[in-house]
Parts: structure tokens; sequence; C-alpha cells
């Protein structure tokens, strides 16, 4: 699945068709084992429009007799809910003296599943449940208990599956999230050109993920994951760990981080095959690499650095003089054409990895502000 573009904006894959299906099973299922006893018809309420095609997927899993009654509100504008209730447009059918269980297809701060309730009170109904395809935890500010909630997601605009931008995308049967601008910044470099020590406040300062694959690897190997074994024995002879590993880590990320206006990599990538492989993850999105920040000292300044580190941080692959040698010789041999490779791609850019760690942060960080 790669990006979809509707009107003005790109929204990114987010949750596959099946997922979706799996998830209304299980509610539909909740549902089907609190009613299948009663003797009363209850009825579903479906919110229009955005939750047709959640209540009737529902619907057709719900084994006890129900009716159905639409009740169709004033729309969104954009991607951004406009803070006011939407108006209530009118019910098709009676509620009255009936069990109502609500179908939205999504909830966030509530205020619309507020009112619908006291619609329902107001029209007579003798119990309202509360059912969504879609909740947003993170916005909900009811104390009233929503019964059923087949997924939860974060604070994203989403369509597909009902849900719309603007008219359109409610006909897809995946469920696509807002590809807001990204960014992806490789921070590149030799071992020990700083690359690490200056990520932290790059990160910070410019709102990024940062992403070390050499750090996710380590994290692997102190857990004694398979993936670590696998790769403890490359980092200890100052080898690379094999391309699809790291690119697999990569993408993971890429799909569940939220909440930051990019990524920075730290240490990825590392081989032409790994350059490429990112860039077909990004066309997916719809994007590219947004800018090299290459940091670039001599390799003897390397070797000091890394025998300081070495003191401190006590890392396997910094133990050994034959090691830090064979971690240079890689890097000139692996990864340093990648210099070319963005050069040609025109977004490199280098900067001077000497001196102090304060100067080359401000270094950086002019270059930043240019990118
Ligand atoms: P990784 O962890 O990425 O190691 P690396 O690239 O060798 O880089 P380092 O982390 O050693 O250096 P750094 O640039 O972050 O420098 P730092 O800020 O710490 O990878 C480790 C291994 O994992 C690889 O060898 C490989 O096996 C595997 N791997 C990782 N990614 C992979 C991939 N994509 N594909 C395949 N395999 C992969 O600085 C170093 C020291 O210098 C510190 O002590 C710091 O305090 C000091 N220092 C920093 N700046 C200054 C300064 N300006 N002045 C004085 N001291 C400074
Ligand atoms: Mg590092």
């Amino acid at each position: 699945m790669g990006n979809i573009r509707l009107h003005d904006k790109s929204f990114r894959p987010f949750i596959e068709y099946d997922k979706i299906e799996s998830a209304i099973d299980k509610v539909a299922a909740e549902i089907t084992s609190d009613f299948k006893d009663s003797k009363d018809v209850p009825v579903l309420l479906c919110v229009l429009n955005g939750s047709i095609l959640f209540t009737a997927e529902l619907m057709k899993r719900l084994t006890f007799k129900c009716e159905i009654v639409c009740v169709k509100l004033s729309s969104y504008i954009g991607t951004q809910s406009t803070g006011e209730v939407r108006d209530i447009i009118g019910m098709t059918g009676s509620v009255k003296g009936k069990r109502v269980i609500i179908v939205e297809d999504i909830i966030d701060s509530g205020r619309t599943i507020a009112n619908l309730v006291k619609m329902m009170e107001a029209n007579g109904a003798s119990e309202t449940k509360i059912c969504t395809m879609l909740f947003k935890p993170g916005c909900y500010k009811l104390d009233k208990k929503i019964d059923y909630v087949a997924m939860e997601i974060p604070d994203d605009f989403i369509v597909g599956f009902g849900l719309d931008y603007d008219g359109l995308g409610r006909n897809i049967k995946d469920i696509y999230v807002l590809d807001e601008n990204m960014k992806y910044y490789i921070l590149f470099g030799p071992p020990g050109a700083g690359k690490g020590t200056q990520a932290a406040s790059m990160a910070e300062r410019f709102n990024l993920c940062h992403i070390s694959t050499g750090d996710l690897l380590r994290g692997e190997m102190a857990k004694g994951s398979e993936l670590g074994l696998k790769a403890k024995a490359l980092i200890e002879a100052g080898e690379l760990v094999p391309d699809e590993i790291v690119e697999g880590m990569i993408e993971n990320k890429f799909d569940s981080v939220k909440g930051f206006s990019g990524f920075l990599l730290d240490g990825f990538p590392r081989t032409t095959a790994q350059a490429e492989a990112l860039d077909k993850m990004l066309a997916k999105r719809d994007t590219s690499v947004t800018g090299v920040v290459s940091l670039m000292i001599p390799d003897e300044m390397i070797k000091e650095r890394i025998k300081h580190r070495a003191a401190i941080e006590g890392r396997a692959d910094d133990a050994s003089d034959e090691t830090i040698s064979n971690r240079i010789k890689t890097y000139h041999e692996k990864t340093e054409p990648l210099v070319e490779y963005y050069k040609k791609a025109g977004a490199y850019n280098e900067i001077d990895g000497t001196g102090t760690i304060e100067e080359v942060r401000e270094r950086i960080n002019s270059l930043m502000e240019t990118l």
C-alpha cells in the first residue's frame, strides 16, 4: 500500500482492511453477547454519513433481532474538528421506549456523542449505549464511558472506511492517516564523528525522532534477542549487519512513531543498497530525503575519540584497536560511497566535525535552518 492523495493532501496507510474486519468481529461479538437474550428489539442509531460502512458491517454480524434508525449531523469542515457542536439535522425513525446503540465511526472529544445521548433521552429511548469503530482516548473529555470500542487511535486526521476529507475517501476500504510534511534527515559520518553526541539536541530543537540503528542493535543485544545474537558477532568484529535487518527496523519506526515533525537517521543508511531501500520507503510516502548532514573528521581523530569513549561507555566495538580499525575500513569501503550518492541527489551537506561539541552544534544548527 502506498500513499493516496485527496484534494490537496497526502495520506499514508494506517489500518488495513483485514485489521478493521477483525476489530468489527470482536466488537460485534461483545454486543451480541450483551443483547442476545433480550426480549425487546434494540435500535442501532447510524450516525450519517461516516458511520454507514461501519454500521452495515456491524449489523450483519449481529445475530439478535434489531432495527436501524439513521441520524444526520452537520459535518466537519476540512481536517480540523471545528470545536463546535455539530447540529443534529434529523432522524429516520422512532426510538421511543427502545434501547438504542449509537453507532459512530469515530469519537474524539465526545461533544457529538453527548448531544446524541441527550437527543435519545429527549426522544424517549429507554437506554442508550455507545459503540464506535475508532476512539481517540487522548481527546475524549466526557465522563460517560464508551460501551463498545473497536479500535483506539492517536489524535490524527484519518480517512477511509466511511470517513472523508471534504467528501472524498469514504469508499476506500483501508484507513489512511494524514501525512503531514514529515522531514527525513540523515546524520551521516564515520564512526566517532559525533553523530550520537549531536543527535539529541538536533532532535529536541527540530522535534525529530532520533533513530540510531547502532543503539537499536545494542538494545537487541542487551535483551539477548535472536536479532541481537545475530548482530553481536558482526558488530564486535567491526562489520555491518545485513541490510534487511536495519531496513526492517527503520520502516517499523516510520510506521509506528507519532507526534514528531520528522526523523533523524543516525547510522542509516550505511550502504548503497540501504540508501536505495530508504528512497523506496520514502517514495511510498510521497516524499524523499530532506537533507543529509554529514559530519567529517580525519581518521586519526576517529581513533582518539573512540578510545576516549571506550573508557566511559564500555561499548564492545570500542574495545580493541583491531575492531576500531576495521570499522574505519568498513566505513571507507561500504559507507563513504554514499557521499557521491547524495551529492548526485542534491541532498548532501558537509560540516566540519572537528572542534568542540558546541562549535559543531552551532554549525549544524545554522545549516539545519536552511534545509
Ligand atoms: P553505530 O552505533 O552507528 O556506530 P558508528 O557509526 O561506528 O558511530 P559511533 O556511534 O561510534 O559514533 P558517533 O558518530 O555516534 O559518535 P559519538 O557521538 O558517540 O553502529 C555500531 C555498529 O552497528 C556498526 O559498526 C554496525 O556493525 C552496526 N550497524 C549500525 N547501523 C547499521 C546499518 N545501517 N547497517 C548495518 N550495520 C549497522 O562520539 C564519539 C565520542 O567522541 C564520544 O565519546 C563523544 O563524547 C566524543 N565527541 C563527540 N564529538 C566531539 C567533539 N566535537 N570533540 C570531542 N569529543 C567529541
Ligand atoms: Mg553513535
